[in-house]
């Protein structure tokens, strides 16, 4: 299958795709990286593999839905069989998702439904939480509130800071990224209906 990726910064997840297609763990090929920063390195990251990078600025658009259709028509003009958000952070309108729904995934720092949207690890420090991690899922119009395909848990331990806790989440967050795309790519992961489903029965 091929894939688009959409990544605002650093695009470690990027690379952790990258790597696993290039190790031959991962049966895919990602034909375009997309984004909303000129500046990140993810888009180094993916000219470095030669892979078509592009970003569009927010400011350059009237509004979301502008900005939206025009990210989402370089996605399909590499007509990729499903889109990957690895660290995009960028709220995707309705109209955007809808032709990609059950074709689009997102990585979210936390263990969803807890510490949706922004500064997951503080949230989860703040909230004496004793487990975080990360959850890979569908993305939809709600805001990290699509179906959960698969998770990765870590301990908060004593002394933790944000930074600590999210390197530990970001250490797991790689090979939940590979695993979940790695079944996404067989066929094995589908939504249906609103609900996912691994090798045919509901998760
Ligand atoms: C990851 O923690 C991801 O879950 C979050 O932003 C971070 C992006 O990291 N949404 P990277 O750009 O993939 O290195």
């Amino acid at each position: 299958p091929r894939l688009a990726v959409l990544a605002s910064g650093r695009g470690s997840n990027l690379q952790a795709i990258l790597d696993a297609i290039a190790d031959g763990r991962l049966d895919a090929r990602v034909a375009g990286v997309f984004g909303d920063r000129p500046g990140a390195h993810a888009l180094e990251r993916a000219r470095d593999a030669g892979i078509e990078a592009r970003a569009l600025r927010p400011r350059d658009f009237a509004g979301r839905d502008e900005f939206d259709a025009a990210l989402f028509a370089m996605v399909a003009a590499v007509r990729p069989d499903y889109v990957v958000c690895a660290g995009y952070m960028r709220l995707i309108g309705a109209a955007a998702v809808a032709p990609w729904a059950g074709r689009i995934v997102n990585i979210h720092p936390s263990l969803l439904p807890d510490f949706k949207g922004l500064d997951t690890h503080a949230r989860a420090l703040a909230a004496g939480a004793a487990e975080h991690g990360a959850s890979l899922h569908f993305v939809t119009a709600d805001l990290d509130g699509g179906p959960v395909i698969a998770q990765a848990r870590v301990p908060v331990l004593p002394g933790d800071d944000p930074v600590a806790l999210a390197g530990r989440v970001l250490e797991v967050e790689h090979p939940l990224m590979v695993a979940a795309l790695q079944l996404l790519c067989a066929g094995r992961i589908v939504l249906r209906e609103g609900v996912v489903e691994f090798d045919g029965q509901p998760l």
